[in-house]
């Protein structure tokens, strides 16, 4: 007999950190407005948890918290987590960003390696085991829900990780995170950690086992499904294993592994072996349109060959695969692409189709926009039907993307001519209109057109900065295909990402490098009013 789940025990909790460990990727940084549109999709997604930041960071950070608290943290939505160092002053901000949100937790933590202690923290062991227990005390003043994780436990002396450990349970921690900080622990090596905390911390009963990792030796999501074996229940993840260097365990890859391979996982969980019980609550249709979001929204391009979502992921080229899958889809697929939400959905709108049919169209996909937005998109939508014929699923989702993408606007891109070809001197002249109201205009010559348009607008727009990168992608075959840019540009060691699609990549290109400008130049202004303000006598 099929055994349902009964109790949080025997399902994985999926706690999502690409707002705040996914947003520490260089260039990935997000302003308060995109994270709120990703903090959405994640709860349509269906994760347990959303770490949203780091309130005390930035009082960018500490607004974006509250902002998610309050219009994501619903009673019937997921958790709202905010990350604190091991200090009150760091608690005290996560617990005020947080408390809009109708269910929050507090998530603390302090190193044990002792590397960390010796060189970083400059504090000893015992010094650290005080400070765990009297801040994870000092949380559970503010909220119940309180996650403590020793921070690169993965190379930490075991017994000294069961003892903070206990400590914090002690006083109060409901979830305890092992983190594997610096992506150096193998497979084995990690589950062997959670059945030591599990044989050794005398209250661990009291408390959910989190992992959480880094993928710099490529085993971040291996790790975590060993340590499922041994009695860890919560996953810390992020949308396309964005993170800090090689990034954190991937969601998606954790979340199919454990949907795909269930009846392997199910005994762990204490199932029988052919529950058909999902082992998360994420709902695996919203993958790729999440995926999407997140790559579009941070500007960090999914390499093709990522399992789950990236481009080559469901693709087969070789004869002998194309041959096995006509005769029978089993014999080269493990997976169904319309499980992720890819779906091969033809021509859904054209040129003629209303506002009505286009919202519509995109609830069915599970894109909610607000009136605003919705009339903002719409008039993309008729824009892009001009020119191409079938409008696909992915095509909205690159209009919508790029309509509602919050980069803000102070330099615009009002005209922009390009002249090229063999032979032929590349020419561009843009119009920009600029923050004061007027317009200016200039040209230049380059090594090909988008180098050309790229010395345009710098001869208008006075913001120094350093290309990085510049890619372009086709969001459906055919030529008239949407084309996406994305672009990262560097200044004073901070990355800033711009992105755009067009049917014309030319258009695209010149409105990616005013988006990823405009970011620049904001953030700037902000740094610059922030710094200013200290100066003030008070
Ligand atoms: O990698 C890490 O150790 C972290 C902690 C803050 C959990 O991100
Ligand atoms: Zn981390």
């Amino acid at each position: 007999m099929t055994k349902q789940p009964e109790s949080e025990s025997d399902r994985v909790i999926i706690f999502d950190t690409t707002l705040r460990d996914g947003e520490q990727s260089p260039g990935a940084t997000l302003n308060a407005d995109e994270k709120l549109t990703i903090a959405r999709q994640l709860a349509r997604l269906g994760v347990d948890v959303i770490e949203a930041g780091f309130p005390y960071s930035s009082r960018g950070d500490f607004d974006a918290v509250q902002q998610i608290a309050g219009k994501v943290g619903t009673p019937s939505g997921p958790i709202i987590c905010g990350l604190a160092r091991a200090s009150e002053k760091d608690i005290k901000a996560a617990a005020e960003a947080l408390k809009p949100a109708a269910k929050h937790r507090i998530h603390t933590f302090i190193a044990t390696s002792d590397i960390h202690l010796e060189y970083k923290l400059k504090k000893s062991r015992k010094e650290v085991l005080q400070i765990a227990g009297e801040m994870v005390a000092y949380a559970k003043s503010f909220c119940d829900d309180i996650e403590f994780s020793p921070e690169d436990a993965g190379r930490s002396d075991p017994e000294f990780l069961y003892a903070v450990l206990e400590r914090a349970i002690a006083n109060g921690a409901t979830t305890v995170n092992i983190p594997d900080t610096v992506g150096y622990t193998m497979p084995a090596e990690f589950g062997a950690i959670i059945k030591g905390i599990k044989e050794n911390v005398p209250n661990i009963d009291r408390a959910v086992i989190s992992v959480h990792g880094h993928d710099d030796l490529g085993v971040a999501v291996a790790n975590f499904l060993e340590s499922v074996k041994h009695g860890a229940r919560q996953f810390e993840c992020t949308i396309n294993g964005i993170g800090e260097r090689a990034g954190n365990a991937s969601l998606e890859e954790l979340v199919m592994a454990l949907h795909v391979r269930r009846q392997y996982f199910n005994p762990f969980l204490g199932r029988s072996v052919d529950s058909t019980a999902p082992l998360t609550r994420v709902d695996t249709r919203q993958i790729y349109k999440t995926s999407r979001l997140v790559s579009s929204l941070t500007g960090m391009i999914v390499q093709p060959n990522k399992a789950i979502v990236g481009a080559n992921a469901f693709a087969h080229e070789s004869g002998i695969h194309q041959d096995g899958i006509l005769k029978n889809k089993l014999t080269y697929e493990i997976m169904d692409a319309q499980s992720i939400g890819l779906t091969d959905n033809l021509i859904v709108l054209g040129k003629l189709s209303g506002r009505n049919a286009f919202r519509t169209r995109l609830v069915e996909i599970g894109i909610e926009l607000s009136e605003n937005d919705l009339n903002k998109a719409f008039l993309r939508f008729k824009d892009v039907a001009d020119k191409k014929k079938e409008i696909t699923d992915r095509d909205l989702e690159a209009i919508v993307n790029d309509e509602i993408k919050q980069a803000p606007e102070i330099f615009t891109l009002q005209r922009v001519q390009v002249s090229c070809g063999d032979p032929a001197q590349p020419t561009a002249t843009v119009t920009i209109g600029m923050p004061g109201g007027e317009e200016a205009t200039d040209a230049a010559i380059g090594t090909g057109p988008v180098d050309a348009i790229y010395k345009a607008i710098n001869r208008v727009v006075d913001v120094p900065n350093e290309l990085i990168e510049f890619s372009v992608q086709s969001v459906t075959a055919g030529i008239d295909a949407l084309g996406e840019v994305t672009i990262r540009l560097k200044y004073n060691d901070r990355t800033y990402s711009g992105y755009a699609a067009n049917t014309d990549i030319i258009v695209a290109s010149a409105q990616a490098y005013i988006n990823a400008l405009n970011r620049l130049y904001a953030a700037q202004t902000k740094m610059e009013e922030a710094a200013a303000s200290m100066k003030q006598p008070v």
